[in-house]
């Protein structure tokens, strides 16, 4: 008979006792991928430097990359095989848990050709390399990685093609965010890539979808069935979904300020999140069917008009102040931002979901950079109780129940919910319920990019934005946007708030008018 209670060592090595007996996967359990090769485009940025190079490096650690598995580094800065090694070889030291031995190993698999994107001519490099690394090792399946400034992404997905870069197997195209920057230049970028790609071979990233604990959302939700059941207009009251950054916009303005936190965490990230929350259960656990209900979500969502949209929207700037005791300049005094920047780096927004489930139910999204605490959670606001039973000895009705599920920084689920405290006959105390994420876990996780690198070589893109996802958060979003940039007396105003707070007074206002309260880090019970 199975051993009722699981009592596995916690990485403290406290024992856990969570009393399941569902078996445990590990990364033991992932699956390798076919044979196949990886080129990078942009392969000399940021992005590759502090995430994809990293990921690699981890899933070659966990054993989870082909054997023959080699990487193609391609981009406009003149480099060789060695440099390119050379400045992987620093990221990876500067990431820590580096390991020699690995990294010899690794470091054979990497190769690099410098590219102009828009002649042609110039991806006879990569062609030639392919030539000659492919065979034997790749099987003809090849992952392109579109790591660039998007203005560059049609011209790179025709030069693949011009330039035979696709081989006999298959090929896929992972493109980094932004996809388009408002619903027209998004659907013509699509279109543009439908020329030469189907859907199928189209990997939209969102790395908030690769997050253990946003893929966590559903499991919650639909591998319980104690929570289903309240998860609705009945029962719930509210939902929030923050995701503050104490980060500002670091060296990134000249992309910042034509994007905005609007485009930079809305579009995508903010709305894919709430899209989780909100969704109905599919009848499997399929990509397709996943994306389908979260595709819903979208179609749902009621839109903004003019007339009232700062009842929904508070956008702000921040202005100088302190995070963790360290002085922070205003965004207009960033390296690259205009003086009179109107970019927004704060957004709150009050949302509605027009279906059965949702009717009346508001959710209300909140992010910011330069903000206190770095923390992105949803939490679910249940109602309060129907009738108080306790209201002659207390003071006030008892606060409603609360479901936080904590995304980062450190992950956990929280159920909030009333007690008897010891002592006084009538005596009640708010607890938490509180459950690390990694509780009874010994394995290796892997971050969103390791996850997401992983499924687009296994072909599954359950974890990826569909075309009809992407353009129907475009549309929602290029409303407001408009709005925003039109700049006339119905634009919502941009106000200015301290770095190191939780954003503008009007975003307090903006919940508290609904009489709410924007729930916080829980710095007290975490
Ligand atoms: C990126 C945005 O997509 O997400 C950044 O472009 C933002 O501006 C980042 O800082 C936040 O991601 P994470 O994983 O740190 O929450």
């Amino acid at each position: 008979m199975a051993d009722p209670i699981n009592t596995e060592k916690t990485p403290d090595g406290a024992a856990a006792t969570t009393g399941f007996t569902t078996p445990a996967c590990s990364p033991c359990d992932e699956t390798q991928p076919p044979d196949c090769c990886m080129v990078i485009f942009g392969a000399s940025g940021d992005l590759v430097r502090r995430k994809l190079m990293p990921a690699l490096y981890k899933l070659f650690r966990c054993n989870l990359l082909p054997k023959g598995f080699f990487v193609i580094g391609a981009a406009r800065t003149a480099m060789t095989d060695d440099s390119f090694r050379a400045e992987t070889e620093a990221s990876l030291r500067a990431a820590g848990d580096f390991d020699e031995g690995l990294w010899a190993e690794f470091s054979k698999s990497l190769f690099y050709r410098s590219v102009t994107y828009a002649d042609h001519s110039s991806y006879s490099g990569i062609k030639g390399a392919l030539d000659e690394l492919a065979p034997g090792r790749s099987n003809g399946n090849c992952v392109f990685y579109l790591a660039t400034p998007p203005a560059v992404y049609a011209e790179i997905s025709r030069g693949i093609i011009y330039s035979g870069l696709r081989g006999s197997g298959w090929s896929r195209l992972i493109i980094e965010k932004p996809f388009g920057s408002d619903l027209k230049s998004a659907l013509a970028l699509n279109s543009e890539l439908y020329t030469n790609y189907n859907e199928d071979q189209i990997y939209r990233i969102d790395h908030y979808l690769g997050k253990e604990t946003v893929q966590n959302i559903l499991m919650l939700r639909f591998a319980n069935a104690i929570f289903e059941p309240l998860w609705n207009r009945r029962y719930i009251d509210h939902v929030q979904i923050s995701a503050a950054e104490t980060l500002g916009v670091e060296k990134r303005s000249g992309y910042y300020e034509q994007a905005g936190v609007l485009r930079d965490m809305f579009q995508n990230h903010m709305l894919q999140v709430m899209c989780l929350a909100a969704m109905e259960p599919p009848s499997v656990y399929e990509s397709e069917l996943v994306r389908d209900e979260r595709v819903k979500v979208l179609r749902a969502l009621r839109p903004f008009n003019g007339d009232d949209i700062n009842d929904h929207l508070v956008i702000g700037q921040y202005g100088e102040g302190a995070i963790d005791g360290s002085y922070v300049r205003d965004y207009r005094r960033e390296e690259g931002v205009a003086q009179k920047s109107q970019t927004p780096t704060f957004a709150a927004m009050k949302l509605y979901v027009d279906n059965w489930r949702w009717q009346g139910v508001p959710f209300y999204l909140r992010s910011g950079k330069r903000m206190k605490k770095r923390f992105t959670q949803v939490t679910i606001q249940f109602k309060g109780v129907p009738h108080s039973l306790f209201r002659r000895a207390l003071p006030g009705e008892p606060g409603p129940n609360a479901l936080i599920l904590r995304m980062q920084p450190d992950e956990r689920v929280q159920l909030k919910f009333h007690t008897k405290s010891p002592g006084g006959r009538v005596c009640l105390r708010d607890v938490v319920m509180d459950f690390p994420y990694t509780l009874d876990y010994m394995g290796v996780t892997l971050d969103a990019y390791e996850r997401l690198l992983l499924d687009c070589m296994l072909g599954d893109k359950m974890l990826f934005v569909r075309s009809d996802g992407m353009a129907l958060s475009w549309s929602f979003l290029t409303t407001v946007l408009n709005l925003i940039e039109e700049r006339t007396e119905h634009s919502p105003k941009l106000y200015k708030y301290t770095a190191g707070s939780y954003g503008p007074a009007e975003a307090e206002t903006l919940i508290q008018k609904d009489g709410r309260d924007w729930v916080d880090y829980g710095e007290d019970d975490a």
